[in-house]
């Protein structure tokens, strides 16, 4: 008998759609940074996204040129990204994990946003380390939003608290200085396949509906893993508490590193 048991690095696609309408874009800088320091377009390689989800990211990269091959496990995902990617001839679908994606040739790149830390630990540095051709680029990041508004940010860890307390909240401000010493700093620092690790961080703000901020509370993966009537109580709680507005402050963190060339 074959058990389809919902695991949390796949319960993105159960709400694809509200995911693509209120998760965070990424700032344009940090596309601009990638490609900067990455010279993709000098190498006349593709880019390899690695859990492109909706194309959040993938859109970004596209705007600006870069061909991708996007990989993502989730059929309801990479239905919306196909969508949204249907009129680029340089964007590739490849629905799969990364664990068992296999590269057919050497990437100048590789991005992947907000999905890191959903791959095996065992194994993804290697194999990003193997997609990448020697001098190609590494890039990981993510957004780390928080409410910008103590009374407001008390109502929901409050409200957690008393409803869903399995449910981890790791929204203080980032600093600088602890970027390479924090995951996945630390650990890529210690790969011998990478090299010129790069640590920045990109401030800013931005307001959003009461509304929209529970709905993407409903699209993080500890809040789809509850049992349905806690997170039934949860969102009704949380719907009562952000009836107005809720101010974000948001740091979006990136992470770069170069593939050495291969010892002779
Ligand atoms: C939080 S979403 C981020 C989606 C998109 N990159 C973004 O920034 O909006 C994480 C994505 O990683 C995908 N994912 C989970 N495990 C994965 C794996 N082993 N390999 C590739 N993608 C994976 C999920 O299906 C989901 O689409």
């Amino acid at each position: 008998m074959t058990v389809n048991a919902r695991v949390p690095a796949r319960v993105f696609g159960e709400v694809a759609e509200d995911f693509d309408r209120v998760r965070l874009a990424y700032p344009v800088a940090l596309v601009d940074d990638v490609l900067n320091y990455s010279r993709l377009a000098d190498s006349g390689r593709r880019a390899l996204e690695v859990g492109a989800g909706t194309g959040k990211a993938t859109r970004a990269f596209a705007a600006r040129g870069v061909p991708v091959v996007a990989v993502e496990p989730d059929e309801a995902m990479a239905a919306v990204l196909a969508r949204h990617i249907a009129h680029l001839r340089d964007v590739h679908i490849v629905q799969s994990a990364f664990e068992e994606y296999q590269p057919e040739e050497g990437f100048g790149l590789l991005y992947c946003a907000d999905a890191w830390h959903w791959t095996q630990p065992e194994v993804r540095w290697r194999l990003a380390a193997q997609a990448l051709t020697a001098g190609g680029v590494l890039a990981l990041f993510w957004n780390n939003d928080r409410i910008d508004d103590p009374t407001l940010r008390q109502a929901m860890l409050d409200v957690l608290a008393e409803i869903a307390p399995t449910i981890v909240i790791n929204d203080a401000p980032l600093e600088p200085a602890r970027l390479l010493t924090e995951w996945p700093g630390n650990e890529l620092a210690e790969r011998p396949e990478f090299e010129d690790l790069v640590g920045r961080i990109y401030p800013s703000r931005r307001t959003v509906t009461g509304a929209d901020y529970v709905t993407h509370m409903s699209t993080r993966s500890q809040c789809r893993m509850l049992a349905e009537p806690i997170r039934e109580r949860l969102f009704a709680a949380l719907t009562e508490d952000f009836d107005d507005v809720v101010p974000l402050a948001i740091d979006t963190v990136l992470y770069l590193a170069r593939r050495k060339p291969e010892p002779r």
